[in-house]
């Protein structure tokens, strides 16, 4: 009998299995965002003290930070069923009303990139998120009439990369929204502690902290990296993770010492050395560079604000001072910098 193409292959069901082995299940097993693990232990528990189905919530943040996995541990912690799909998914309203009415009492329908569902969808969604009703369009033409559906109270949990890209209506009907930002070193560390031991890999603090300062601050990227250390000690190192092994590994993927990936020096370096360190517009480095401007806005330039290697003003992008530093740039002029303070630590 031939396989249906969507028959995952048996590698890609054990790397999935192992993705979902490794995201945490509950929110007591949830590292490092003590603020956003506080609100959510509210909002959860309000809503499962009234037994009522929890509210809709909003999360927002760069990738890899944990937005689906809240969506699963939500699921799990009121015990309804997840219902997974994304914006760009949904083309139509009849696809909505297909997903909407299927919910049953108190289900989570986690949509991801909710930023790029279009605007007639997203109108539908407001009556069913407001009330549980949806209108739906019978027929077209001169017959076309409406129906109106009642649905079951189902919770709604958005995700997405790019909070300004969300319609200001869609925005205000989450009653809870949620940042999620990048996880301090510590708490990095405290992720892959818990990975290694997963994975059973035999791992020392020091190696750890070595994977966890280039992690970007991100659980998804520790994860992949801690697993590309564990298969370098394998092959070159007769499985032994010390800090050396650890840091050769590293180096073999062109991650430096502050998790700057080759996509982030580049984007450093073209603004200095093409416009004089800015300001520069985004579709322009884009355009250089050969990449989206969305993965540059959604992936590295978060990561390089956060970092002090950029600043978005009013006219473009600017590096400051401490990128020159640290891609070992000379100033363009010994006073470019003179008005800044900047903690170059
Ligand atoms: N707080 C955390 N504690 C432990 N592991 C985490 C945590 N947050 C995320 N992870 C790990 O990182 C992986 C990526 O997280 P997740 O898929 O939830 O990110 P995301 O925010 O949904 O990313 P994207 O925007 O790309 O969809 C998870 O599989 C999980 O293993
Ligand atoms: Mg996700």
């Amino acid at each position: 009998m031939m396989k249906p193409p969507f028959v995952k292959s048996s590698w890609e069901k054990k790397d999935s299995k192992l993705e979902l082995t490794l995201r945490p299940p509950t929110l007591s097993d949830f590292i490092g965002q003590p603020m956003v693990r506080e609100k959510l232990d509210v909002f959860v528990g309000a809503a499962k003290n009234r037994k009522e189905p929890l509210g809709h919530a909003l999360f927002c943040g760069p990738p890899g930070l944990g937005k689906t996995t809240l969506a699963y541990i939500l699921s799990r912690e009121m015990g309804t069923d997840l219902v997974i799909t994304s914006g760009p998914t949904i083309e139509k309203p009849a696809d909505l009303a297909g997903i909407l009415t299927n919910l049953k009492e108190g289900d989570i329908l986690f949509i991801d990139e909710i930023h790029r569902l279009n605007r007639t969808v997203e109108e539908y969604l407001y009556p069913a998120m407001e009330d549980f009703k949806l209108d739906l369009l019978l027929d077209s033409g001169p017959q076309a009439r409406s129906v109106q559906v009642t649905l079951n109270r189902f919770t709604l949990v958005g995700a997405t990369t790019r909070m300004g890209l969300l319609s200001a209506p869609l925005r205000s009907r989450f009653g809870f929204t949620c940042r999620l930002d990048y996880y301090p070193a510590e708490f990095v560390a405290e992720i892959l502690a818990r990975s290694s031991s997963i994975l059973s890999v035999d791992i020392n603090d020091e190696s750890i902290l070595e994977i966890a300062k280039r992690s970007r601050g991100t659980p998804r990227i520790a994860n992949n990296l801690l697993k590309w250390v564990r298969d370098y000690a394998q092959m070159r190192a007769d499985n032994k993770l010390d800090k050396i092994t650890t840091r050769t590994a590293l180096e073999m993927l062109d991650i430096d010492f502050r998790g700057l990936d080759e996509m982030d020096k580049r984007m450093l370096k073209h603004i200095i050395d093409h416009h004089e360190g800015g300001p520069v517009g985004i579709g322009t480095i884009a355009a250089a560079l050969g990449e989206e401007p969305t993965t540059l806005e959604e992936v590295h330039e978060p990561f390089l604000i956060m970092q002090g290697f950029i600043k978005r003003t009013q006219r473009g992008r600017e590096v400051t001072k401490l990128a020159y530093q640290h891609l070992g740039c000379p100033l363009m002029a010994p006073n470019q910098f003179s008005g800044e303070t900047l903690d170059e630590s």
